[in-house]
C-alpha cells in the first residue's frame, strides 16, 4: 500500500521546532534594542500607578521597527502590575470610524453597546457616563491612525478622547501609533497640544540589531543546528535594506524554513532563504503600500504607470493632478524616500549640454500596484 502523504510532512521535524514563533501575531516576551522606548512608554503610563493622569503618547517610525510590539508588550506588563489600568488596543484599519471606535471603547469600559442602530452622539454620552462609574483609567492605544485622522469624523473621535478630561473630572490614556513621524503637525491645533506630550520615535533597525532580534525569535522556533549564523546574518542584512524592518526579516525566515522542509533538507541554505525573500520582498512591499501618504502614493502611480519616467515628467505629472502643492526640492525628497524603501529605482540619464536627469522605475509588478494604489 502506498504510504499516506501526510507522513513525510510529520516523520521528524528537522527544521522547526515551533515555527509558531515566527508568525506575525506572536508578542515576544523580549524586544532587543527597544529598551529605550519600553522606558519611555513606562514613563508615560507610570502615573497611573498613582492614580494620577498618564500622559499621552504619540508613537511613530517605519513599518517593522517594533511599534505595536514594544506597545503591546507594555500595555500587557501594565495590566499584570496593575488593577488601576486597563487596556485597550485598536488597530484603526479594523475600527475606521469615530463610530466603530467609540463603540470599542464604551463596549471595553463596561456599557454595552451596540454597533449599530444608535447614534453616535448617543454612543459618546453612554462612554461619558460610564467613565464616572469605573474604578480604573482606561488606556486607549489606536494603532495604524493615520487611517482616522485625516477625516473629519477622525479628528472628531481623537477630541471626543481627548475632550473627557476637561468635561468630566475622569482621566483616560491615549496613545497613537502611526507610520508618519510628521502625522502630529497635520492635526487640529487643539488635538496637536494635548498630543505631543511625549513622543516615541522608532527608528529601523541596523543589520546588527536585526541579527539579534532573529536569534532571540529563531532560538526558539527551529530546532538546533537546523539554522546558521551566516543565514540568519544574510537576512538580516536583505531586511536592513528594505529599511530596518523587523517583519519581513522574521517572514523571510519562516519562508526560507519551509521551503527547507519542502525539499527536505536538513538545514535551512542560502538558496532557501533567497527564495524566501523574493516572494517577501514584493508581497511586503506591496503591504507597504498603504503606509504611504497621499503625495508618495501620487507619485509612485506615476511612476508605476510609465515604466521609465524622468523626475521632470513625474514632476510635471503631480502638478496637474495634485490639490497641494509641492516645491521640487521636496518632490525630490518624496521620490529619494521611495527609492531608500526599494518602491522604485532610478538611474542617471545625461541630457547632453542641458545636464542630468533621473530616470525612474517601478520595481513591483505594475498591475499589482496599480490595483493596490487604487482600493485605498
Ligand atoms: N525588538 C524586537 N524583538 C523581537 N521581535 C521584534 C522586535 N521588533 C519587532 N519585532 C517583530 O517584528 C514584527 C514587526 O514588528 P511590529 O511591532 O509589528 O512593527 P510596527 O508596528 O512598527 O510596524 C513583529 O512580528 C514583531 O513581533
Ligand atoms: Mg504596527
Amino acid at each position: 500500500m502506498p504510504k499516506n502523504v501526510f507522513e513525510r510532512a510529520v516523520k521528524e521535524r528537522v527544521i522547526f521546532k515551533d515555527e509558531a514563533f515566527l508568525y506575525p501575531e506572536f508578542v515576544p516576551e523580549r524586544l532587543p534594542h527597544r529598551e529605550k522606548e519600553i522606558d519611555a512608554l513606562v514613563f508615560a503610563f507610570d502615573p497611573v500607578l498613582k492614580g494620577k493622569r498618564p500622559q499621552n503618547v504619540f508613537l511613530a517610525g517605519p513599518t517593522g521597527c517594533g511599534k505595536t510590539a514594544v506597545a503591546k508588550f507594555v500595555l500587557k506588563e501594565l495590566e499584570e502590575f496593575t488593577d488601576r489600568a486597563k487596556s485597550v488596543y485598536i488597530n484603526c484599519f479594523e475600527y475606521n470610524s469615530r463610530h466603530s471606535v467609540l463603540s470599542k471603547i464604551t463596549n471595553f469600559i463596561g456599557a454595552p453597546a451596540p454597533r449599530r442602530g444608535i447614534a453616535t452622539d448617543e454612543i459618546y454620552s453612554q462612554f461619558l457616563d460610564a467613565m464616572k462609574r469605573i474604578d480604573f483609567t482606561p488606556i486607549i492605544v489606536l494603532d495604524e491612525v493615520d487611517q482616522l485622522v485625516f477625516s473629519e469624523d477622525g479628528s472628531k473621535l481623537l477630541y471626543d478622547i481627548l475632550r473627557v478630561h476637561e468635561q468630566e473630572k475622569t482621566v483616560l490614556g491615549l496613545g497613537l501609533i502611526s507610520n508618519n513621524s510628521e502625522l502630529t503637525l497635520l492635526l487640529d491645533s487643539r488635538i496637536r497640544s494635548s498630543l505631543t506630550e511625549e513622543r516615541i520615535l522608532f527608528e529601523g533597525y541596523t543589520p546588527e540589531q536585526l541579527k539579534d532580534i532573529l536569534f532571540s525569535r529563531a532560538q526558539y522556533a527551529f530546532a538546533s543546528g537546523a539554522l546558521s549564523e551566516e543565514v540568519i546574518g544574510v537576512a538580516a542584512a536583505n531586511a536592513a535594506r528594505l529599511g530596518g524592518d523587523a517583519r519581513v526579516a522574521i517572514e523571510s525566515l519562516l519562508k526560507a524554513g519551509r521551503e527547507a522542509e519542502r525539499e527536505n533538507s536538513e538545514k535551512v541554505l542560502l538558496k532557501h532563504l533567497k527564495k524566501a525573500f523574493e516572494s517577501v520582498d514584493a508581497v511586503s512591499l506591496l503591504k507597504g503600500l498603504k503606509h504611504l501618504n497621499e503625495n508618495e502614493k501620487l507619485l509612485l502611480g506615476e511612476i508605476a504607470q510609465a515604466d521609465g519616467i524622468t523626475s521632470g515628467q513625474v514632476f510635471e505629472a503631480f502638478k496637474k493632478k495634485s490639490k497641494s502643492p509641492l516645491t521640487e526640492r521636496r518632490l525630490r525628497d518624496l521620490l529619494n524616500g521611495l527609492e531608500k524603501r526599494d518602491f522604485v529605482s532610478s538611474e542617471q540619464l545625461s541630457l547632453g549640454n542641458k545636464g542630468k536627469t533621473r530616470k525612474y522605475h517601478c520595481r513591483l509588478p505594475q498591475k499589482m500596484v496599480l490595483k493596490e494604489l487604487s482600493s485605498n
